[in-house]
């Protein structure tokens, strides 16, 4: 499945799941002054979700063009030296407002993954909000109670605040998230290692692909949680590394997204991809940094 296609799939999956499609908000924002770059699909709904506007379709999917230079999500050290980070990617949404909750995000994200996408299910993980003491909030039982329905025990795994807990910025929407990783690894080194043991430790190839987020407080500036007026589902899928393990490719930079301005990269410079590790590095930052650019002058 080429990129376009990937990119299809996902929206027609959830128009059919009853959501309604909308554009991606642009990457520059005007209007919030807690943010300077849209660095989530949420952005453009936290009104939505704080209960300050109306929710005129409860149930959205998108594509959001998404910027992580600065602020709370910030990737920007990691570009280029790591295969899977980047400035600018787009981050594949479905979001409910007051509507579906953690069971229908939980089983559309596992039907979508592994029924539509055929990814095969021996090389997921799930984790789940461990909980957290400071903030008084306990395990997620529910959401690793409804992983069991499609995994083993052994592959849903609890993690801390900071990977399970997804906060806009220091203050704003927050809730408990459930993330789904993939590993990519052959099947020997499959069979030397556990992958379970490889979750969130920066192995490029056991990686985090979709985030389902369940909203239900605000972060105020003070830094307590305010429960929300309704409880939401935001959720967040890489789509280039989406495409990295559709297209079997162990490097986002090695998909359909990324060749055509690497290829171009290398004919103005003279320089072939692989050479060396330290020429990679810079073709891979000079590819994202051109198309984080590009689109950032678009959106104004
Ligand atoms: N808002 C969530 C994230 O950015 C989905 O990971």
């Amino acid at each position: 499945m080429n990129a376009q296609q990937t990119r299809q799939t996902f929206l027609d999956f959830f128009e059919k799941k009853s959501h309604h499609i909308v554009s991606s908000a642009p990457m520059v924002i005007k209007d919030d002054p807690t943010l300077m770059f849209t660095n989530a699909g949420m952005n453009q709904f936290k009104d939505i979700f704080l209960g300050n506007s109306p929710v005129k379709f409860p149930r959205i999917a998108n594509t959001q063009k998404c910027l992580r230079v600065s602020g709370k999500h910030n990737d920007l050290e990691e570009v280029g030296h790591d295969t899977y980070h980047h400035t600018m990617f787009e981050m594949l949404g479905n979001w409910s407002f007051g509507d579906y909750f953690k069971k229908d995000a939980i089983n559309w994200a596992w039907e979508l993954l592994t029924d539509v996408y055929k990814i095969d299910k021996d090389r997921l993980y799930v984790t789940i909000f461990g909980g957290d003491e400071g903030d008084n909030l306990q395990p997620d039982m529910e959401a690793h109670d409804l992983w069991k329905a499609h995994v083993p025990e052994n592959r849903i795994l609890r993690g801390n605040k900071k990977d399970n807990f997804w906060e806009m910025g220091d203050s704003g929407p927050c809730g408990p998230c459930s993330e789904i990783h993939v590993d990519i690894r052959n099947n020997q080194e499959r069979a030397e290692v556990d992958g379970a043991t490889l979750v969130n430790t920066g192995d490029p190839k056991v990686i985090e692909i979709w985030n389902l987020v369940f909203m239900e407080f605000n972060r105020l500036a003070n830094g307590s949680l305010q429960p929300l007026p309704a409880k939401h589902v935001d959720t967040g899928m890489g789509f280039e590394r989406l495409c990295m393990v559709l297209q079997q490719k162990q490097s986002n930079y090695d998909t359909d997204i990324f060749q055509p301005i690497i290829g171009k990269i290398a004919d103005i410079s003279g320089i072939r991809y692989g050479a060396a590790d330290k020429t990679d590095i810079a073709m891979r930052v000079i590819a994202d940094h051109v198309r984080a650019i590009a689109f950032a002058i678009a959106d104004g």
